[in-house]
């Protein structure tokens, strides 16, 4: 595609692919496991009820790993995005590990919420895993005393922002999905409203995503060896 004008709409959707090169590893590689856990025990709130410990010492390994992680060349090259776009360009990402805050992005939307911050089950008081006592085995609210969780949004849960990425979605120009495998609803619907509002859709993943028939454009490769090279032409920056 050729250089975009700065006045279009973009938006842009990432997922777990995205981060693959800096090291933390997808969802759907391993066999429906996710580091050796079934999801219904790790991301659902029944499997929390269930466990909190188990679930509070797997979400906090992927704190420590989020933390030491460093963002990549897609990152980055996101953020270049954002620079020539400014307002009328929307990051929403699928991932909870705050790489793209980090590489420098001003405006994210964490639709699956973030590994940063935890919340209470009761009085939903809201706070960073700093703050809470992370070395208790299930960390307590400073409030009233219930359990905290992690604030990320399991299945059966809904996703934050929604009526926010509903408007983006409606005047979007653009529509650019990075690293993601399509499968996850709402997010693996959003390509298709994007399509059905006029917008231009285009896709870079490793694989073939399965919502493959409502993009324009698709690159297969890595995030990182396929998007800054993108991003120039866009742009016609560098
Ligand atoms: N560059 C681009 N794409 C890549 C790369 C890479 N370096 N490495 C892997 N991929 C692709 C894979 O081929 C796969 O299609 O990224 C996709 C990752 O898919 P998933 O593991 O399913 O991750 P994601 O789509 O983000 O999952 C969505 O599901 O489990 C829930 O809430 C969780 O946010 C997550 C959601
Ligand atoms: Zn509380």
């Amino acid at each position: 595609m050729k250089k975009l004008s700065p006045k279009d709409n973009i938006v842009v959707l990432t997922g777990a692919g995205i981060s693959a090169e800096s090291g933390i590893r997808t969802f759907r590689d391993s066999g429906g496991l996710w580091e050796n856990h079934r999801i219904e025990d790790i991301a659902t709130y029944s499997g929390f009820r269930k466990n909190p410990a188990l679930v509070w010492e797997f979400y906090r390994k992927r704190w420590e790993q989020s933390k030491i992680a460093k963002p990549n060349a897609a990152h980055y090259a996101l953020v270049e995005l954002e620079h020539y776009f400014n307002d009328s360009f929307t990051l929403i990402t699928q991932n909870v590990d705050g790489l793209h805050t980090k590489a420098g992005n001003l405006s994210v939307v964490e639709m699956h919420g973030s590994l940063n911050r935890c919340y209470c089950t009761s009085c939903k008081h809201g706070l960073s895993m700093e703050e809470a006592d992370a070395k208790q085995l299930i960390p307590l609210c400073p409030i009233c005393g219930s359990y905290l969780r992690p604030d990320i949004v399991w299945f059966g849960e809904i996703p934050i922002s929604l009526f926010e990425i509903e408007n983006s979605l409606k005047k979007c120009d653009v529509f650019i999905i990075i690293g993601t495998s399509g499968v996850v609803y709402p997010a693996a619907g959003f390509v298709m409203t994007a399509k059905l509002m006029g917008a231009k859709t285009i896709a870079i993943n490793l694989e073939s995503p399965d919502n493959l028939t409502f993009l324009d454009e698709f690159y297969k490769g890595k995030s990182g060896d396929i998007l800054p090279g993108l991003v120039k032409e866009w742009t016609g920056i560098g």
